[in-house]
């Protein structure tokens, strides 16, 4: 496989700092001693307030800890300023972010976040030198009038407008239908993939071919340790971002060993 899997593990709004240092510990301690060269790489999204707690745990095992990466789970697209309650992209690499998600439908439903604010957040991400993990997804009421892909290739032309090839190219798209997110119904296999193809179809007109065959583009919405490989199977789907199954060590540990199952194979 050329494109490295990437398995990220979203926290939302869960546990305090002393929790979210254990449970990145039980992550980061089960992989010292296993080569990065072999393992997707792995993003953990904490809370803002965790941030600090889990990075200070990051590199002590002193076996090349790049292959746990940090992500901020939202970013203002300021620098700096008076918006208050908003976090700004150098703050989060300054708490040891390299990932930052955005645009996700809990963001855009809950915070009604648009198509213009997330491509200005995906703009500042990428100017810093940090990677955007944009997400996209329809809802149940979207897919059974069947706008699915019109509506997913919106959003994503719409989150890219204005970004450079190479730009596009190093940046992270996680397709989450919004009716498979916490529900515990997964989306048929082969269905994610059909839907991150016509995606990466929508990549390649937007920023050409090689872009295209360079963006990671993952799965997300109840992804659990039963389904990850029959994902990861999938000729388009290069990993999954992880809600729930991610806030248990032994669950995350499980989805990270079946997607390396995968990748020898
Ligand atoms: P679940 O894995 O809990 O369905 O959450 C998916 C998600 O929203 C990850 O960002």
């Amino acid at each position: 496989m050329s494109r490295k899997p990437i398995i990220a593990g979203n926290w939302k709004m869960n546990m305090l700092s002393s929790d979210a240092k254990s449970l990145f510990e039980g992550i980061k301690s089960h992989w010292s001693e296993t080569s990065a060269t072999v393992m997707p790489q792995v993003i953990i999204a904490p809370t803002f307030t965790s941030l600090w707690a889990v990075s200070s745990v990051k590199c002590s095992c002193g076996c090349g800890c790049d292959k746990i990466a940090i992500a901020g789970q939202n970013c203002h697209w300021e620098s700096s300023g008076a918006y208050t309650g908003e976090i700004s992209v150098e703050m989060l690499a300054d708490a040891g972010c390299s990932y930052v998600i955005i645009g996700h439908s809990e963001r855009r439903q809950y915070f009604s976040e648009t198509d213009e604010m997330i491509n200005k957040k995906a703009k500042s991400i990428l100017s810093k030198g940090l990677i955007p993990i944009i997400c996209c997804g329809e809802t149940l009421e979207q897919r059974e009038s069947g706008i699915t892909d019109s509506w997913i290739s919106g959003q994503i032309r719409a989150a890219l407008d204005g970004i450079s090839s190479e730009d596009i190219a190093k940046s992270v798209i996680a397709y989450e239908p919004i009716w498979a997110i916490g529900t515990g119904k997964t989306c048929d296999a082969d269905e994610a993939n059909r839907v991150i193809a016509m995606i990466r179809s929508v990549v390649k007109e937007v920023a050409g071919e090689s872009a295209s065959n360079s963006i990671r583009i993952l799965y997300g919405g109840s992804v659990k340790p039963e389904t990850i490989a029959e994902q990861m199977s999938k000729s388009d789907i290069d990993g999954a971002l992880v809600g729930g199954a991610s806030l248990k060590v032994d669950s995350f540990n499980k989805i990270i060993e079946n997607t390396m199952t995968v990748m020898v194979n």
